[in-house]
């Protein structure tokens, strides 16, 4: 199991501090960016993950909620993403999504595809015999904070099921609501990357991250 907290609740005022609780305790750190467009939210750009980067050897997970992924994930590779994850929907185009695929594979850095609550998950499987992530959103991308959507765990049954009888090696991720009360159904569904933002960064983060591992 991965937990990815989310950098969107994260306390800048107490950097020192939540990322070295982060550094011994979680695997991935999720950054979501959005371009006002996509999503109407603005969030960070390519130097909050340099910062981060020179305080933390952990996987930065970039989750692209914008418009172009094909521009913000050379920006965001050249400042040290380890994993790109995009949406579908930005292209709404299996082609489109299968070079971006291939063009973030030759900088030798993971690629993970998305999709939003009401796009039926069955768009992208012609891309799963060769994405190394499939990011399910569990609320409509945006906004931390939000409620998880229960229909995301046929989602994750299919993807679960889909990977067996297929001998794939993609892992599961996903993104919102994720908290103490449903981590564990979303683990035995098959999930392998748990993002959680506002259930981390609320109250004490080491009990939280503790919590949530234990809910396997
Ligand atoms: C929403 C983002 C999520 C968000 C999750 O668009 O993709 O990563 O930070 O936040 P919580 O865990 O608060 O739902
Ligand atoms: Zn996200």
């Amino acid at each position: 199991m991965i937990i990815a907290p989310s950098v969107l609740s994260f306390h800048f005022d107490k950097f020192k501090e939540e990322i070295d609780i982060l550094n011994k305790k979680a695997e991935f750190l999720h950054f979501d960016v959005m371009d006002g467009h996509f999503v109407p939210n603005l969030t960070f750009g390519p130097d909050v993950l340099k910062a981060f980067r020179r305080s933390s050897n952990l996987f930065m997970d970039v989750h692209l909620m914008v418009e172009d992924p094909d521009y913000f994930s050379d920006i965001f590779i050249k400042a040290g993403a380890d994993g790109i994850t995009f949406h579908y929907e930005s292209f709404d185009d299996i082609i489109k999504c299968d070079l971006l695929i291939d063009k973030i594979h030759k900088k030798y850095i993971k690629a993970g595809i998305s999709v939003r609550p009401n796009t039926d998950i069955e768009v992208i499987k012609p891309l799963l015999d060769k994405i190394d992530i499939v990011l399910v959103m569990s609320v409509e991308p945006g906004f931390g904070g939000q409620e998880f959507i229960q229909s995301t765990y046929d989602k994750l049954q299919f993807l679960d099921q889909y990977r067996k009888e297929h001998d794939l090696k993609y892992l599961i991720e996903v993104d919102g609501g994720v908290n103490d009360k449903n981590a564990h159904e979303i683990i035995q569904s098959g999930t392998d990357i748990l993002v959680a933002g506002s259930y981390v960064f609320k109250g004490d983060i080491n009990n939280n991250l503790d919590t949530l591992r234990k809910c396997k």
